[in-house]
């Protein structure tokens, strides 16, 4: 018999079905977070309280929640036109907001492939590059060169290319080649920093010892978060990244940076490719893109390496690639209107505004117990406490709970507190974003 498809038996309480991701589902089940609505800065909370959101969800709700122009514009698209396949046909929206990305990414990297999320746009852009030598004759460019603590998704070409263990060790092999540059970050040099570090430049040349080591035909590309956001807000030192870019160049090596976190307004500009003045090949882009009010994801690419395929191709499909829901109509009518209320609002110069109050308000945290480094940039901070003897991780959780108990929404990797909040708040929320962490870190043994 048919099991019957009804809500009747759904009970309110019942939390054990839904296997969450990235949560230890016992702890969670035992004592809920759970939001029930979302207005500007502020979550609701099932027991009534707002709560100050901290993260910006999951570093995705750049224009804040409950944007009536973005609101506006999904229920619109969702009375007109729900779904178009995107293989062999398409809606005029998705060549209109490919138009409108295009504007904001750096000069020539102007063609836009759709994707649902991050790490979909992390293994589009891997398979392009990989597709991208290989059309053009050098099939042996298959390797891939992440970096140590990178995060670039869940997909097996982001966890390969990704460098936080937890996130591979449970997986076997992933894929062949791959290897992984140095992180960045070094507490003894670099520790209360306010933005760049002046150390650590120098790392890029590593890059030049794996070339060696491999030889540069058999290197497809390099990935890096131009600013780690995941593993806990990395900022890459001073100079660090041009010459990932002169060393990536002069090898024939594609660059790719996951922006992914960096993209639309995290840093006060449209990309940090914009603002720190290096130009990768591709870059790829979700969170802020819809603001995530419908997921979407994307990968900007050089015009040369679409023109590559388009020359080269036989007769045909060009990139065997895509998804179903490449170009969702409801997700390129978020994204629009996203990138309108950037616009109109002026947010990401906003964000560049706000940053200096930011970056003197959250280094006011050091000094408080176990507070071992604070660093910024835009409008990220990360601050990381001494791990428990023998507990690693436990007191960075301890903290992301008590927050959320006083009212506050953070992201917790480890011991590291990560605060990433939406683009549009003001300094009052400053102020309680760093009171609340501050009385927090106060009251952790
Ligand atoms: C740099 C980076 N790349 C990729 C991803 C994966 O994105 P998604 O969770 O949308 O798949 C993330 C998510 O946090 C990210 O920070």
């Amino acid at each position: 018999m048919n099991k019957p498809v009804t809500t009747a038996n759904v009970q309110p309480n019942d939390l054990s079905q839904f296997w969450m991701p990235f949560t230890s589902n016992r702890e969670f089940k035992a004592a809920p977070r759970l939001l029930v609505s979302a207005k500007g800065m502020y979550y609701k909370s099932h027991d009534g309280r707002d709560i100050l959101d901290g993260s910006a969800g999951l570093w995705c709700v750049n224009i804040g929640h409950g944007h009536p122009h973005v609101l506006e514009a999904i229920k619109a698209q969702a009375d007109t036109l729900q779904f178009t396949p995107s293989f062999q046909f398409s809606q005029p929206l998705s060549f209109e907001l490919a138009q409108k990305i295009a504007a904001l990414t750096p000069e020539g990297m102007d063609r836009i492939f759709y994707t649902n999320s991050g790490s979909e746009a992390v293994d589009t852009a891997l398979k392009i590059a990989l597709a991208y030598h290989r059309i053009r004759g050098e099939a042996s460019r298959t390797r891939l060169i992440g970096r140590a603590r990178g995060y670039h998704g869940v997909g097996f070409g982001g966890i390969s290319v990704g460098g936080i263990p937890s996130n591979r060790k449970f997986y076997g092999p992933l894929i062949n080649g791959v290897d992984h540059l140095p992180h960045t970050h070094n507490l003894e040099k670099q520790a209360f920093t306010k933005g760049q570090p002046e150390w650590g430049a120098h790392l890029a040349d590593d890059l030049e010892n794996l070339v060696a080591l491999h030889d540069p035909s058999t290197i497809a590309a390099v990935i890096v978060e131009p600013m780690a956001g995941s593993t806990g807000v990395l900022v890459p030192p001073k100079g660090y990244l041009e010459r990932l870019r002169a060393i990536t160049k002069k090898y024939g090596i594609l660059l790719i940076f996951d922006e992914v976190i960096t993209g639309f307004g995290r840093l006060g500009r449209s990309f940090a490719a914009e603002y720190f003045g290096v130009t990768p090949d591709m870059m790829t882009m979700a969170k802020g893109l819809t603001s995530g009010y419908v997921p979407m994801g994307a990968v900007a690419t050089d015009n040369k390496i679409y023109q590559a395929f388009m020359d080269e191709s036989p007769d045909g499909i060009e990139l065997f690639h895509g998804y179903t829901y490449s170009a969702h109509p409801l997700a390129c009518a978020a994204a629009m209107a996203t990138l309108e209320v950037y616009q109109d609002e002026g947010l990401f110069q906003r964000a560049a505004d706000i940053s200096p109050y930011w970056q003197d308000a959250v280094h006011s945290i050091r000094g408080l117990p176990n507070v071992i480094d604070i660093r910024n940039i835009g409008l990220v901070a990360g601050i990381e406490l001494a791990p428990r003897e023998g507990a690693p991780g436990k007191r960075g959780m301890e903290a992301c709970v008590k927050a959320y108990e006083a009212g506050l929404m953070v992201r917790v990797t480890g011991d590291i507190i990560a605060l990433s909040p939406p683009l549009v708040l003001e300094k009052e929320h400053i102020d309680k974003m760093v009171e609340i962490t501050s009385d927090v870190i106060r009251a952790l043994d």
